[in-house]
């Protein structure tokens, strides 16, 4: 992969997606036999910088640039000089300064990696920005996909939830459709955007239409804190019209897989049975995360230590 940043899979060719997955599922060997120090990043500098909560995200490129010799520094939004007025580009250019090599950012506003990338030496990594992108998200999505099935061309995955404020469900509509697969939507109206069938979606009209046949079934978190009243009448409601059960499940193919990028609402996406259920791959979602936050890094640097 020869760019600077991984600020979204909408940027990304079929085949640099391919490359992180091939990388990624080795880092993930690696992970699964304990090995926990490899010198791919040996005296390299990472920055995470989150102005949104995280723990998987956060954890896992922490980890994953520990795993591989970096140094790592977490700047807590809360307790930085932004809370002094500082704003996102004089941050990256005061880590700039520093040495740092790799920016790993979530923040809010859309486009705000984007912004940093284009004003920073250093590599940016998206962690999630708004409702746009969360390419790492989906990209451990599709390594735990392609660990299974071999090849992800011609699968169909069905997306249900709050697919209106969710990064996840574009970055996974981006990425998926560039590998060949099918990917269906369903959600209430009122959190339904307009304009992604013309990115490549189906939009469905029940969760039985999305499901039918489907080799996954992802679930997507209702995000509480960027809700506007009246999306939904309540939480109860939308689990027993929107989320899915086993009898929901019933219509996907044998053996689908049960996904969701986490922090899931336990009852209201999924039903508890289906997240401890033996179709869940939602914790292997999770070591996936680090093998492919450990690929990304190794990728957008390695030309550097070569
Ligand atoms: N899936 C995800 O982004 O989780 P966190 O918000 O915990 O990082």
């Amino acid at each position: 992969m020869k760019r600077k940043d991984l600020l979204g899979l909408y940027d990304l060719s079929a085949e640099e997606i391919g490359e992180i997955l091939s990388v990624g599922l080795n880092m993930k060997k690696l992970l699964r036999q304990n090995i926990k120090k490899l010198p791919h990043l040996m005296g390299k500098s990472v920055t995470t910088l989150f102005y949104e909560n995280s723990t998987r995200t956060r954890c896992s490129f922490e980890l994953a640039a520990k795993y591989m010799g970096a140094h790592v520094v977490s700047l807590s939004v809360a307790t930085s000089s932004v809370q002094k007025g500082e704003t996102l580009v004089d941050t990256g250019k005061t880590l700039d300064a520093m040495m740092n090599d790799v920016i790993v950012i979530r923040h809010p506003m859309g486009g705000a990696p984007r912004l940093l990338a284009k004003t920073v030496k250093a590599h940016v990594v998206n962690a999630g920005d708004g409702m746009n992108e969360h390419p790492t998200q989906a990209l451990l999505d599709m390594l735990t996909m392609r660990e299974r099935w071999g090849d992800i061309a011609g699968k169909t995955v069905a997306i249900l939830g709050d697919i209106g404020h969710s990064r996840v469900a574009k970055s996974n509509l981006f990425g998926l459709t560039k590998l060949g697969a099918t990917v269906r939507m369903y959600a209430p109206r009122t959190l339904m955007p307009t304009g992604l069938e013309r990115m490549g979606a189906k939009i469905c009209s029940s969760r039985e239409e999305a499901v039918e046949g489907a080799d996954a079934v992802m679930g997507l978190r209702i995000q509480l804190e960027r809700q506007h009243a009246g999306n939904f009448p309540s939480l109860g409601e939308y689990a027993a019209y929107y989320g899915v059960d086993d009898g929901v499940l019933k219509y996907a193919k044998e053996g689908a897989l049960v996904m969701h990028p986490g922090p899931v609402n336990r009852g209201v996406e999924l039903t508890s049975s289906l997240i401890d259920g033996k179709e869940s791959v939602i914790e292997d979602q999770v070591l996936s995360g680090i093998a492919v936050r450990m690929a990304v890094l190794f990728l957008l640097t390695k030309e550097e230590i070569a």
